[in-house]
């Protein structure tokens, strides 16, 4: 979120991070027109083609050419109350939250802070975050078609660290002294499998489903792909290099058209400690990496895990958290100088296989990962996920695979993976001014990555997924507004991605471009908001439709503001042309964060928030949507003010002409959920039938001091109703009350 209080800027870094590697190829776009005919001729070309009917996806009805959807609900009000609202009609029920037990074995929650940390390899974790339902047969097997019983896989980002102990956690001097406040807040990371099914319009939670499992930053976990065996990812757990302990920092996810999730490592870097001096023990390539990843010497470690000293002195289980150079091997096999470099991947998981080891999945890049999206999928076309790296100034990615689609692949699990995801080529976007863009590959010796890049000397394959940030440098990526989720729409295959929020845009750092085109100045208070702090959520459509070419069109789809942005009178510091896309009261949002296309009502869009800049006025919320096409607006020239923007800032008024998708009306944008006091809204996912919807509600009351906490006075008790109830992440489940389909 922004502007978080000073306690969470660990436990949030991804607002504290920022790319300001040089890299201006694109900085020069300000006032170009776009090129309307471009984007009309990739139009055409798509619509000439007609790929979406061997899609496994279980959108088989994705051509019904439902014009005449329309949202059928009435908008929810923005609001501060510490409740979860959703539209007269609907019920919301919490269906998991942080510590409900997953076999029989372990009791109910004793308010959170009672548990013992063991425990929670068995209970939710906190922070839930990206989800899916993989339906279920009654026999048990996945069923893409599914909607009465299923396995509901989630991440677990983060926690709120405050609230998982009595009275916070037990430091002293720096380390930490009580092993089990560090176990209890490894093992509420992670991922979470839990059964689910349905009877009459209720959900419950199987507490002793045999497909129940928590993964956790402790589960084993095998390196796989091109960089696995590397010497990157030798360390004293693996000194071949193709093993690791664990995921951290789940956010988003994808999943797999052979019925795997993915779960999505963003913010990993900063759970490693590098201590002061580290850099004088490695290579100037090492240092330049490490700089690059965020993982500096001199940092802690969120939580500083590695500071728990275990019994027995060969235990590296705390130890591993700490990245510095400690021995004295050349190939960093009997430390953990390389441990980090086994994070920062996209992960693959077998949720109907409980005794699976899960595989890190190296094809396709180490960065930042908010998520991971699939493409079409065309029987005889390659298969292509679409990736964002979560950071100020970072890059949208995509992989295509080498092997192309058979649908005999379907049920072969991990085994499929092997095949489509370990062999391919990474691709990074550039979205240039006239409203074309490219993807550019990045191949070991191609687009100049090779040892003589003046940023950093790639020596081969590996290292250059182990360092995709610094290899999409060299060829000019286009710096994002924070790249949050993606999502491919099953009507059209227009891939959308969400641009949350950049504190920085307009600096020298991020100037000004037309996919990256507004800043301004907002005060809230004491606070001057600056950069675009509201995001913007940008869509391109692939050249005649084929997700796996180097072209593609793009326009804004919406831009995130406040209703009465552009209004003097309700704003001090108005400045026009903010609320670009007509926001109204009943649909206004800042901070797009998750994004997702039903597949049950093809067409449907649902946007949620992670926000910090219009918390004065709302929680954050979800919205649905019936976004139109690239190229459905009109161009338009924001006129953006001067404003200081930190070091490096604006001083000049700056014009920027983008192209715009068609305003939106209540109608196409209509608000249907907020949550809770300190929350935010994530993790989507619905039955096949789109009868049911399951949202995360994550971290309520994350804004808890520990004053407030000593008086029992949290900011947030939701999901309890009582005044001592600790505050709980949670999955919730919507139905409509007369058994419909969701929003529509
Ligand atoms: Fe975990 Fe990018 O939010
Ligand atoms: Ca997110
Ligand atoms: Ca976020
Ligand atoms: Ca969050």
């Amino acid at each position: 979120m922004n502007d978080r209080p000073a306690h969470d800027l660990a436990a949030n870094p991804e607002d504290a991070s920022f790319n300001d590697s040089r890299n201006d190829s694109f900085a020069n776009v300000l006032s170009m027109r776009l090129s309307r005919r471009a984007l009309l001729k990739g139009a055409a070309g798509f619509a000439g083609t007609a790929i979406f009917g061997g899609s496994l996806m279980g959108c088989g009805n994705s051509d019904s050419g439902d014009d005449d959807l329309s949202l059928g609900f009435t908008a929810v009000p923005k609001g501060l109350a510490d409740a979860l609202i959703v539209p007269a009609g609907y019920t919301a029920s919490v269906l998991y939250r942080l510590g409900d037990p997953l076999n029989a074995a372990t009791p109910d929650s004793a308010n959170i802070a009672g548990d013992t940390g063991s425990s929670y390899a068995s209970r939710a974790g906190d922070h839930h975050d990206g989800m899916h339902f993989f339906g279920m047969t009654s026999a048990g097997a996945y069923d893409p078609n599914g909607s009465d019983r299923g396995l509901l896989v989630m991440n677990h980002e983060n926690i709120t660290q405050l609230m998982l102990h009595t009275a916070g956690p037990t430091v002293a001097n720096g380390v930490r002294t009580v092993k089990d406040e560090v176990d209890k807040e490894v093992n509420c990371h992670g991922v979470s499998v839990v059964e689910v099914a349905r009877t009459g319009n209720a959900w419950t939670y199987s507490k002793t489903s045999a497909y129940n499992r928590r993964i956790t930053p402790s589960t084993e976990m095998v390196m796989s792909g091109p960089a696995a065996g590397s010497r990157f990812l030798r360390t004293r757990f693996s000194p071949d290099g193709t093993r690791t302990r664990g995921t951290i920092n789940n956010c988003a996810n994808g999943y797999t058209p052979w019925g795997t999730y993915l779960t999505c490592e963003e913010n990993w870097s900063f759970y490693f400690r590098r201590v002061a001096g580290d850099n004088a023990n490695r290579t100037a390539a090492e240092v330049t990496a490490l700089n690059r990843y965020g993982i500096t010497q001199g940092s802690a470690g969120n939580y500083a895990w590695s500071t728990v000293v275990a019994a027995d002195p060969n235990d590296t289980t705390y130890t591993r958290w700490n990245a510095s150079k400690i021995g004295a091997s050349a190939d960093g096999t009997d430390d953990f100088r390389n441990v980090a470099n086994t994070f920062g991947w996209n992960v693959e998981i077998d949720p109907f296989s409980a005794t699976s080891t899960p595989k890190k999945r190296t094809g396709l890049g180490r960065f930042f990962h908010e998520g991971c999206w699939v493409g079409p999928v065309v029987a005889g076309r390659p298969i292509v996920f679409y990736s964002g790296c979560d950071s100020r100034n970072e890059y949208v990615y995509k992989y295509v695979s080498t092997a192309v689609w058979d649908p005999a692949d379907a049920t072969r699990g991990l085994a499929a993976g092997d095949k489509y995801l370990d062999a391919g080529k990474l691709f990074v976007a550039r979205f240039n001014a006239d409203g074309s863009g490219s993807w550019v590959e990045l191949t070991f010796g191609v687009n100049g990555i090779t040892s003589a890049s003046a940023t950093y000397p790639f020596a081969d394959a590996a290292d250059v997924l182990v360092h995709a940030r610094l290899a999409a440098d060299v060829v000019g990526a286009t710096k994002m507004d924070r790249p949050e989720w993606g999502g491919v729409n099953p009507k059209n295959g227009e891939v959308y991605f969400t641009m949350t929020n950049n504190s920085q845009r307009g600096s020298t750092a991020a100037p000004l471009d037309a996919a990256n085109p507004r800043y301004w100045s907002d005060t809230r208070g004491a606070t001057t908001q600056r950069g675009n702090s509201n995001g913007h959520i940008i869509r391109f459509l692939p050249a005649n439709g084929d997700h796996s070419a180097t072209a593609f069109t793009w326009d804004i789809y919406l831009f995130a503001a406040q209703a009465t942005a552009d209004t003097a009178a309700a704003d001090a510091d108005y400045q026009a042309n903010v609320n670009l896309s007509g926001l109204t009261a009943n649909n206004d949002l800042s901070s797009p964060d998750g994004l997702w296309f039903s597949r049950a009502t093809p067409g449907l869009l649902w946007i949620q928030t992670d926000d910090g800049a219009y918390t004065d006025v709302t929680n954050c919320m979800l919205l649905a949507a019936l976004p139109g096409q690239v190229g459905d607006g009109a161009n338009v020239t924001i006129a953006n003010k001067a404003v200081p923007q930190g070091a490096g800032g604006a001083t000049v008024d700056v014009n920027m002409t983008t192209k715009m998708g068609k305003k939106v009306t209540e109608a196409t944008l209509r608000r249907f959920l907020v949550g809770p006091k300190g929350c935010e809204v994530t993790g989507l996912a619905e039955s096949a039938d789109g009868k049911a919807l399951f949202v995360n509600i994550q971290h309520p009351g994350e804004n808890t001091t520990a004053a407030q906490l000593a008086a029992g006075t949290f900011e947030s008790t939701w999901p309890g109703a009582t005044a001592g109830s600790r505050p709980r992440s949670s999955t919730i489940v919507i139905t409509r009350n007369d058994g419909g389909k969701i929003a529509v």
